[in-house]
């Protein structure tokens, strides 16, 4: 599953799932390896296939809200290239996170426990990864974590945000309700598409990819790029089409994917 000379033409399905089960097992608490089964199940192939073209060419990762890692353990035994930097704000998530890349004998990436609504980083990188973290954050929070993302992405950096959308309301309501269990919370902040494309700086061009799968979560893949001076403008790519098919301020997403 390595590919220090690049992908491999063909893709191997045996030994994808083989890693699959190398990471789940690197998990001492049967209750982690059953969530990153249901993980696993959730952000499928398909979705990890999306994010890997997402960090194309791209070597600094950080990943905002990792948990317990498994995403940055597949993504740095996938792409031993990657230096990959994971952040959470729960400490056991993060000591759980460490002894498992440490198992799996991964030297390219390392966890921290760090608040994102404070988050102060001291490096640059070439994206900057937030898998279901944004919904957790209040306003505030969100815009402070954006922000600090854009000023220490390099100059060909890019965000890549996969989070909640908010239609169909029924898997909306299906997600809040795992999401309930899940934090013990009942504030979540999911926000459509157009908040993220003005939260974030006119000079990213934004892609918006709903994810249709069976299962019952409105899933969406932002990708925000920086663009190419005298390229369009913000208004740009796939966002501009979802803007002309937005009812004029009815605030909720557009993204329709049923
Ligand atoms: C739904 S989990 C997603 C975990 C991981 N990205 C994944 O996809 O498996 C959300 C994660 O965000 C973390 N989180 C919530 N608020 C945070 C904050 N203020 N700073 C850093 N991490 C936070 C939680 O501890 C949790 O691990």
């Amino acid at each position: 599953m390595r590919d220090s000379s690049g992908p491999a033409a063909i893709f191997d399905t045996a030994a994808h799932r083989r890693l699959l089960r190398r990471i789940i097992r690197a998990y001492d608490s049967r209750m982690v390896r059953g969530y990153c089964v249901a993980r696993f199940l959730i952000i499928n192939i398909n979705i990890l296939h999306m994010l890997g073209l997402c960090m194309r060419g791209k070597t600094r990762i950080l990943d905002v809200g990792c948990g317990f890692g498994l995403f940055g353990c597949y993504f740095a035994a996938r792409y031993p290239r990657l230096a990959y930097h994971g952040i959470d704000l729960d400490a056991q998530r993060i000591a759980a996170a460490n002894r498992a890349a440490e198992r799996l004998g991964l030297h390219n990436i390392r966890f921290e426990c760090r608040d994102a609504q404070t988050l102060d980083l001291s490096q640059e990188y070439d994206a900057v990864v937030m898998l279901d973290l944004m919904h957790h954050l209040p306003q505030g929070g969100k815009q402070h974590v954006l922000r600090e993302a854009h000023e220490h992405l390099a100059a060909e950096g890019c965000l890549i945000i996969k989070d909640v959308a908010r239609r169909p309301s029924w898997k909306l309501f299906f997600t809040w309700a795992l999401d309930v269990l899940m934090t013990r919370g009942f504030e979540m902040w999911y926000w459509d598409e157009r908040q993220f494309r003005e939260a974030v700086d006119v000079s990213f061009r934004l892609e918006a990819y709903p994810i249709a799968d069976w299962l019952p979560y409105p899933h969406v893949l932002y990708l925000f790029e920086r663009q190419a001076a005298g390229a369009a403008g913000p208004a740009g790519g796939l966002y501009a089409e979802n803007v002309a098919l937005a009812p004029a301020g009815r605030g909720e997403s557009n993204l329709e994917h049923e």
